[in-house]
């Protein structure tokens, strides 16, 4: 008997067949239910590692454990249905060799049941891009400004500006998608090279902070909601979920201390007798 859910997930397939179609959406999530609330807007849910700065105040994504995100990755598949889940590989462990990655990768997609993985790096990881694709586990790049190389990168850095730093941006994209990689996470990448290199690869490019001219788009949704302190410039803020929840929280606190909550309506009495 199949117990196959009625909704068919997006897989990445369905995502790397999209180049030239219309645009990807994207979002970040790390919980069972901004995953719900997300899904039915989204061609993929990205289980990031900026879940390390999101969730737990962390400086970087350096510190993140494969752990965390096996943890997190599993409550995103939980709580949604329709969109590919693509869960990011924390810093540590992938790098070291295609055989440490694929073990890293393996216990991902068995432990969450996500769709895909997404790693950091162009040409110094196509090796490891190529040794996962061919042994079944579908692995979406991520090149540009690469958050997990922040100490070698000397800070977060919008990359292409020089001619050098673009060549090797696009270099570090046709490396990836030569080596099986179906899309590409493209960060912090200025216009004009951004759109060079999509226009290079025959995967598609997913921006953030990489102009329009890539073939979707993907933010971290605590930052278009408006929670997250402080964003890049290259954010949108499409809610004030800060401002709501400051406002929400007070009203608590006030009714609180005047015992007006609970009220009448949000208390247990005993059953009314039944006449008879
Ligand atoms: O970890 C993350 O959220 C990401 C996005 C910024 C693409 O990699």
């Amino acid at each position: 008997m199949s117990v196959a859910p009625d909704t068919r997930r997006l897989t990445a397939v369905d995502i790397g067949g999209r180049k030239n179609g219309p645009p990807i959406v994207a979002l970040t999530s790390y919980h069972a239910h901004t995953a719900a609330i997300i899904d039915p807007f989204v061609d993929f849910i990205l289980v990031g590692d900026s879940l390390g700065m999101v969730m737990h105040g962390l400086e970087t994504t350096i510190p993140v454990t494969l752990d965390m995100m096996i943890l997190q990755g599993r409550a995103v598949m939980r709580g949604s249905r329709r969109a590919l889940v693509v869960v990011d590989m924390p810093f540590g462990s992938y790098e070291e060799s295609p055989a440490a990655a694929f073990r890293s990768a393996a216990r991902i997609m068995k432990e969450t049941g996500c769709g895909a993985v997404k790693l950091e790096g162009g040409v110094r990881m196509a090796e490891t891009v190529r040794f996962l694709a061919e042994r079944g586990i579908p692995v979406m790049g991520h090149v540009g400004l690469t958050p997990q190389s922040i100490n070698t990168m000397g800070g977060f850095r919008v990359q292409g500006k020089s001619q050098e730093s673009a060549a090797q941006v696009i270099a570090d994209a046709q490396a990836i998608a030569a080596a099986g990689a179906f899309s590409m996470v493209v960060e912090g990448v200025i216009e004009p090279v951004a759109r060079q290199l999509t226009a290079s690869v025959d995967v598609p490019t997913i921006g953030i902070g990489a102009s329009a001219d890539c073939d979707g788009q993907i933010l971290v949704l605590e930052d278009m909601l408006g929670l997250s302190p402080k964003v890049p410039k290259f954010v949108k803020k499409y809610g004030s979920l800060g401002g709501m929840i400051e406002e929400a929280v007070s009203a608590y606190a006030e009714e609180v201390r005047a015992r007006t909550f609970p009220a009448a309506e949000n208390v247990y009495q005993m059953p009314a007798k039944k006449a008879g």
